[in-house]
């Protein structure tokens, strides 16, 4: 499966540097890596994205077991694509295998046992946000590492939209078109900050356990 998908490619950007993504990972719970695929490979996945929007594929995204905590409140406010590797199109493998050799190598070095990831394309539409929260609760976790792959080209300051971490310190990311942000699902709390543009991305988590079926 992964070297048929890959031949179609000439995608430039180099694979990222495992010790420094584990160390990092190791000691301040996040990395972000820039250029984890190139711009031709990014465009074909806003071609996926525009074809399961013409689909009608996406659908609003609930928030899991969240919502005990969560009533009144809108929580989040993207819309959601669930990715399989059977309905996938070229670019979509392409990214799929990127990021399981990413997180064979991160099983090995950081001793997780990481057997599989669920992944999921989202819009966040102007003015919508995803409050404060830890991506692992009591039915999710074998959620190990979550992570974000951002599509935004041409995105700038005031755009908004940033994944802001809650470390000792906090942290804004600007969601970037190549960058993906990797951080712990268990500790790291983080939220999405009000967006003024669409904001498009593909978020995920490496499980210790294979993924079921995924819930909206
Ligand atoms: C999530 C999430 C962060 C982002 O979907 O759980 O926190 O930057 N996403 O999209
Ligand atoms: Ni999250």
């Amino acid at each position: 499966m992964a070297g048929k998908s890959r031949s179609l490619s000439t995608d430039p950007s180099p694979f990222p540097n495992i010790e420094h993504v584990a160390e990092s990972l190791a000691d301040k719970g996040f990395v972000v890596i820039d250029n984890f695929l190139g711009e031709e490979q990014i465009q074909a996945l806003h071609e996926a994205i525009a074809f399961h929007r013409e689909e009608d594929n996406f659908r609003k995204a609930g928030i899991g077991n969240a919502h005990l905590f969560q009533v009144d409140k809108e929580v989040r406010g993207d819309y959601i694509k669930w990715i399989s590797r059977g309905e996938a199109r070229p670019a979509t493998l392409f990214f799929m295998d990127r990021m399981e050799e990413l997180m064979q190598s991160l099983s090995r070095s950081l001793f997780l046992s990481l057997k599989d990831y669920e992944c999921h394309f989202a819009i966040y539409p102007p003015g919508t946000y995803y409050e404060k929260h830890l991506d692992q609760f009591k039915s999710t976790s074998n959620r190990k590492i979550s992570f974000a792959f951002y599509l935004n080209r041409e995105w700038q300051a005031g755009d908004g939209g940033e994944l802001r971490l809650h470390l000792d310190e906090i942290l804004d990311i600007e969601p970037l078109s190549g960058r993906l942000a990797l951080f712990r699902s268990d500790t790291v709390e983080h939220e999405v900050l009000v967006t003024a543009k669409d904001r498009y991305s593909i978020t995920g988590w490496m499980r210790d356990q294979p993924t079921n079926i995924p819930f909206y």
